[in-house]
């Protein structure tokens, strides 16, 4: 194949550090149609799906996970392009290489044009979702790439220094792994953040961390998104991990959050250790079926009665 990105000087500068915005041709692979997307539903094994769906805007956050429930991939289409779910795809290295083949080749080109950029870790994942779908205000623990093939979104951004949006304690929390994927949110923070609008082609990367939340626009949305690591981001890891620990299980209160130097090293260090003997394993979070796909009414759900519902494997 040939080249699959296209990025400003700016956007190759900025990639892996802040906001970066580019151009990719992933949809001229022929794999993003409706029929490849349907066989590729089709051959996704439980533990390497999720399905969600999500509250309305203005309405108390809640994100609930589900079952496909054994629904052919069309209609299974059909539910994501009718209703208001969110179904990501996981592990592209076990299920599809076909598609891992054009995320490396996009970061490998990146590195190219960016000498000195290192990013590893690479896990990408296929976000299928409604056009009226959205996902609520959360951080992600690595740097993320947001490749976007089909449909409209905007995206809202919010700057990860600003400890009243995203406090040091949250941090830790999404890291350690024991919150939801929500954290604290006020509409008023809107008027400081950056609203980017992705239309198919186009790629976004943004700052380690930085909180964001997703309005699909318009059209059934098919994405990539990828979670990469750069030597940097290693680091902010181990820190805030290490400082988690120290603040839930010694009861300190973590003064520095700097990444560098040799106090940092010696936190990833513990962080390390601490991940090692599972320390804090028992408070990460579970994720609950609470309903599935109705087969008689595609694009609507069904509740799973409480007594039914069982905790998803994901591996
Ligand atoms: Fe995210």
């Amino acid at each position: 194949m040939s080249k699959i990105v296209e990025a400003s000087t700016e956007s190759i500068e900025n990639f892996g550090s802040g906001l970066s915005h580019f151009n990719h041709n992933f949809a001229s692979s022929g794999l993003f149609t409706d029929e490849k997307l349907a066989e590729l539903i089709e051959r996704y094994p439980r533990e390497y799906y999720m399905l969600n769906t999500m509250t309305a805007q203005g309405d108390k956050p809640e994100w609930r996970s589900g079952e496909i429930n054994n629904i052919s991939g069309d209609k299974v289409l059909q539910a994501l392009t009718d209703g208001r779910i969110w179904l990501a795809l996981r592990r592209f290295d076990v299920v599809c290489p076909e598609y891992d083949d054009l995320v490396h080749q996009a970061f490998s080109e990146m590195e190219d044009l960016k000498p000195g950029l290192k990013t590893f870790n690479h896990k990408s994942t296929m976000l299928i979702s409604s056009p009226g779908a959205r996902v609520l205000y959360h951080a992600d623990i690595p740097y993320v790439c947001l490749f976007h093939v089909r449909g409209r979104k905007k995206l809202w951004l919010y700057d990860a220094e600003n400890k009243s949006h995203l406090p040091d304690k949250t941090l830790e929390g999404v890291i350690l792994r024991e919150t939801e994927e929500e954290i604290g949110y006020d509409e008023a923070w809107d008027k400081e953040a950056s609203a980017v609008v992705l239309e198919p082609g186009k790629a976004l990367s943004w700052q380690l961390n930085a909180p964001h939340r997703v309005d699909n626009l318009d059209g059934l949305n098919v994405s990539i998104t990828t979670d990469y690591f750069t030597p940097y981001a290693q680091k902010k890891y181990g820190v805030y991990y290490a400082n988690g620990v120290a603040r839930r299980k010694f009861g300190m209160t973590p003064k520095s959050t700097n990444v560098d130097g040799l106090g940092a090293y010696a936190k990833c260090a513990a962080a390390l250790a601490f991940k090692k003997t599972g320390i804090m394993k028992s408070s990460e979070r579970e994720m609950i079926s609470t309903f599935r796909l109705d087969p008689n009414d595609i694009g609507k759900i069904v509740d799973i009665p409480n007594q039914e519902r069982t905790v998803i494997e994901q591996l």
